[in-house]
């Protein structure tokens, strides 16, 4: 057999393959607002008012910017008009949980919530545009962490299932690609958003076995997508960053690889369906006890049918424990890249490093991938016609798709391209609004004031002009 025919794509001498998903990607609790409307609950986003490192403030004492966000309930159509615009073929949000489940422990689903996601995906199809939905991106109703603890309680998991058996039967019609849980890995480092957990409580036995009820209940859904929407694919989502040594000294080589398999553990037991024996043998030595159910290790062999993951930076390991002191407070602690510039809000910027991120996991898995975040968080000066001229912007974004071309072009499957905020949002991290990602400026600011409208800025046309060229665009 010819290599040709082995390899199997025809149109390789494009940079993007014809059926590439593009399009843009936010997350119900950073857009939706309305968040007490039509019977939702409150959920562990609605009580952070600073973002995941902030306080917690349980009950809201006031008005947080996420309570009416870019009030997306209202306003979708527009929106989703505006996507349209730019030739979207998919867009990436999530199902708030308690807009279905508004305590989290019902067993009636809140039909006005679910009501609303028909009215958006309805939209969206009407477009053409196919909804990629996350079942949990750091919105777990409130009820669930004040009353059952959150995922270190095992009766989360059938709550959970309930949650994504419901919406399975209820949108089987209506979308065919789901993600399971936002940044999985990401609860080793804000366990409130990514576990329900308060910090105070947040050992790493509670935690590990909370992410093992997160796994448990990830191939569960895993398994009811399969039986309910036969011709849907389910994936799994980690924040991605490869972890580059500070040097090549073998002990910062080790490093890295220890680091990055902090980070892999989540996407190995999830297309693997199995315990790696690395983080078996850690769990040993750290007498960390997991309460593993009879049945959980059959369950975790669902697997995931492709890997999708965020990538906004890379990162370095070393040894070297007074470089490591420095960086203490950065969100993953690794120290700087000397090479590399940064963002405004310090964030490494480094293209090549989803190049290389994409080699890696296709490398390990050997299953289709999908890059579900990605972007440039920036402060946006509109000019006296609200214009944000954001070249910065267009920049990141053409380097980074241009080395994920590469990636393709070196054997990678990657399904598509869901650029982070492609309208702007609040920011998970800091809960503000100033740091923007969209292609559309939203008229709304940390002090809660402005009139929400919608302005498209300098790289919605760009987009624009890349997703009719299926890419091409980029090599201008
Ligand atoms: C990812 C999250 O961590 O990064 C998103 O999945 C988040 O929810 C995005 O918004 C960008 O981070 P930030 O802190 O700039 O909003």
């Amino acid at each position: 057999m010819s290599v040709d025919k082995l390899w199997g794509r025809k149109d390789a001498q494009r940079l993007f393959p014809e059926d590439f998903l593009w399009g843009g990607a936010v997350a119900a609790n950073q857009l939706e607002g309305a968040y007490l409307e039509d019977g939702k609950g409150l959920s562990v986003a609605d009580v952070l008012p600073d973002g995941v490192f902030g306080r917690i403030a349980d009950p809201p004492e006031g008005e947080y910017l996420k309570h009416q966000a870019i009030d997306f309930y209202h306003r979708y159509e527009e929106d989703i008009a505006l996507f349209a615009e730019m030739g979207f073929r998919t867009l990436r949000t999530s199902i708030a949980w308690s807009r279905i489940f508004p305590n989290g422990d019902e067993t009636v689903p809140n039909e006005a919530g679910l009501a609303f996601y028909d009215r958006v995906f309805d939209e969206l199809l009407k477009h053409n545009i196919q909804p990629l939905i996350t079942l949990s991106h750091y919105e777990m109703p409130l009820g669930l962490v004040r009353e059952h603890g959150g995922w270190s309680n095992r009766e989360t998991i059938a709550h959970f299932e309930r949650f994504a058996r419901v919406v399975f039967e209820r949108y089987a019609d209506k979308v065919k690609y789901w993600l399971t849980f936002n940044e999985i890995n990401i609860i080793l480092h804000a366990p409130f958003i990514g576990g329900g957990i308060y910090p105070e409580k947040a050992t790493e036995q509670v935690l590990y076995q909370a992410i093992h009820h997160q796994f448990v209940a990830s191939a569960l859904a895993v398994k009811a997508c399969h039986e309910l929407i036969p011709d849907s694919k389910i994936g799994c989502m980690i924040a991605g960053g490869p972890l580059y040594p500070l040097t090549p000294k073998p002990e910062d080589v080790l490093e890295a690889m220890r680091k990055e398999r902090e980070n892999f553990f989540f996407s190995d037991v999830q297309v693997r369906g199995a315990y790696p024996r690395y983080k078996l043998r850690y769990f040993e030595k750290a007498n960390i006890q997991l309460d593993i159910a009879e049945d959980d290790l059959e369950i975790l062999k669902h697997t995931v049918d492709f890997v999708s993951f965020s990538y906004y930076m890379s990162y370095c390991a070393t040894v070297d424990t007074e470089l490591i002191e420095q960086s203490r407070g950065n969100i993953m602690s690794e120290v700087k890249n000397p090479f590399l510039p940064v963002s405004e809000w310090n964030w490494t910027i480094d293209p090549q490093g989803l190049r290389y991120i994409l080699n890696q996991l296709y490398d390990r898995y050997g299953v289709p991938l999908f890059i579900v975040e990605n972007g440039l968080g920036a402060l946006d000066q509109p000019d006296e016609h609200g214009y944000v001229n954001d070249d910065y912007r267009i920049d990141y974004m053409k380097d980074h798709l241009l080395e994920a071309a590469k990636a393709i072009d070196e054997g990678v499957e990657l399904l598509g391209y869901t650029s982070w905020g492609c309208i702007d949002i609040v920011s998970n991290s800091s809960g503000e609004i100033r740091k923007r990602y969209g292609f559309i400026y939203v008229d709304r600011h940390d002090d809660l004031t402005g009139d929400f409208k919608r302005t498209k800025k300098k790289s919605f046309d760009w987009y624009k002009q890349v997703i009719a060229t299926n890419g091409d665009y980029l090599q201008t």
